[in-house]
């Protein structure tokens, strides 16, 4: 089975965790404020404003508006982690992927924003389910139910 074809496994599955864990939050707070600012890495604070937009995406999908996304992310890739073992061998296909789902999000329209939105988030958690899987509880919040 290709990377791909195993990344669209990975998505579809997540795409079927039931449905209470997927519950939208009462509350998406922005979590922007470097505790410690010499200990957070290039990754780490890219991550966070990755968070802020999909956080802002989420409230314009009840405005019907796309929220275009910093450029500054497609430093995904090179961006240095806090510990340099964090990265798998499949790091690079997660971030494109991820990548991918943004461009899509951003030419959305009303008939298929919830969607393309949600595949952004899907694209968050297929990479943090192999990496880093500590924020993944707070990135499911993200996802929002489709009706
Ligand atoms: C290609 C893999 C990948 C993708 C895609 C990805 N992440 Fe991450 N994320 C990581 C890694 C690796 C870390 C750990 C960074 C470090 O320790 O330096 C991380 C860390 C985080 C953190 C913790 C940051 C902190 O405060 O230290 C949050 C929150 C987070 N990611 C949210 C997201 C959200 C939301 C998305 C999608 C919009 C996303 N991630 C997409 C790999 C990814």
């Amino acid at each position: 089975m290709s990377k791909l074809m195993m990344l669209l496994a990975g998505l579809f599955l997540l795409g079927a965790i039931p449905k209470q864990i997927l519950l939208p939050a009462t509350a998406v707070y922005a979590d922007t404020t470097d505790i410690n600012p010499n200990k957070s890495s290039e990754l780490s604070l890219l991550m966070r404003q990755m968070y802020d937009h999909a956080a802002e995406a989420r409230r314009g999908v009840a405005e019907r508006k796309n929220i275009s996304y910093p450029k500054s992310f497609l430093n995904i890739n090179t961006a240095k982690p806090t510990d340099a073992q964090t990265k798998n061998e499949y790091y690079a296909t997660f971030a494109d992927l991820y990548l991918q789902t943004l461009e899509t999000y951003e030419s959305s329209n009303d008939a298929n924003r919830v969607k393309n939105y949600n595949n952004v988030i899907n694209a968050c958690l297929a990479c943090h389910s192999s990496h880093c899987p500590g924020p993944v509880p707070k990135i499911k919040k993200l996802i929002l139910p489709i009706n």
